[in-house]
């Protein structure tokens, strides 16, 4: 498969290499609760969770919290992380990958942070297909589009991850007549590795 092998994401966490990892859920969480876009009592679910500081948040805030990852070391620390406080928060974490993964039923929504920018670009396609099928109609994909473009790519290269959320690809990937599209421009947050991430909202049709 093109792309980072399970096997390679397991062995960032085991060894503590994880760059993107703020070490505190993402600042644009916040806004987006303190917003009311995200309420209390939804569903809503988190790809490729990582150590689930997100997870932490949002279950913190009464969301009815899902994440999945496959990488068995992620895994473990984002459910340590919701253990340690358990008195406060109930999400859970299911080791899955998120090519093939299903939900029992439909979500009211997808938390989208720095998983489609971890998959290959030949698997955007089907990530894509995977997100529309799990949230029901009406629901919101609260989406952090990595912006990570290289110089190479000039000349064709492929490179990741991050691989280079370019927002012509996205909205190839998730068209407007699947998805309801707030009108650009969309706010950025820089990362302390150079990259940054638009925040936007789309509503699936
Ligand atoms: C760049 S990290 C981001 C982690 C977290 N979202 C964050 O922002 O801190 C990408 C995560 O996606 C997971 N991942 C990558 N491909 C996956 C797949 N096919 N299925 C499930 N998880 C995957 C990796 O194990 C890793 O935890």
């Amino acid at each position: 498969m093109a792309g980072p092998s399970q096997d390679f994401w397991q062995q960032r966490f085991v060894s503590g290499q994880i760059p993107w990892d703020r070490g505190a859920a993402h600042p644009q969480l916040a806004l987006w609760l303190d917003q009311g876009l995200i309420d209390p009592g939804l569903s809503l679910l988190v790809p490729g969770c990582g150590r689930g500081h997100e997870l932490l948040a949002l279950a913190q805030a009464g969301v009815e919290v899902l994440g999945l990852d496959y990488a068995p070391a992620a895994v473990a620390l984002a459910r340590a992380q919701l253990e340690s406080h358990a008195g406060s928060a109930s999400g859970r974490v299911e080791q899955a990958d998120v090519l093939s993964w299903q939900p029992e039923m439909a979500l009211d929504a997808v938390y989208e942070q720095t998983c489609l920018c971890a998959l290959h670009p030949d698997h955007w396609r089907r990530y894509a297909d995977q997100l529309h099928g799990w949230i029901k109609p009406g629901g919101r994909l609260f989406a952090l589009l990595m912006q990570a473009r290289r110089d190479s790519a000039g000349a064709g290269v492929v490179e990741g991850p991050p691989y280079h959320c370019d927002i012509q690809a996205v909205r190839a990937l998730f068209p407007s007549d699947r998805w309801h599209w707030p009108a650009p421009p969309y706010s950025g947050h820089d990362h302390a590795q150079g990259w940054t991430e638009l925040a936007v909202v789309l509503t699936r049709i």
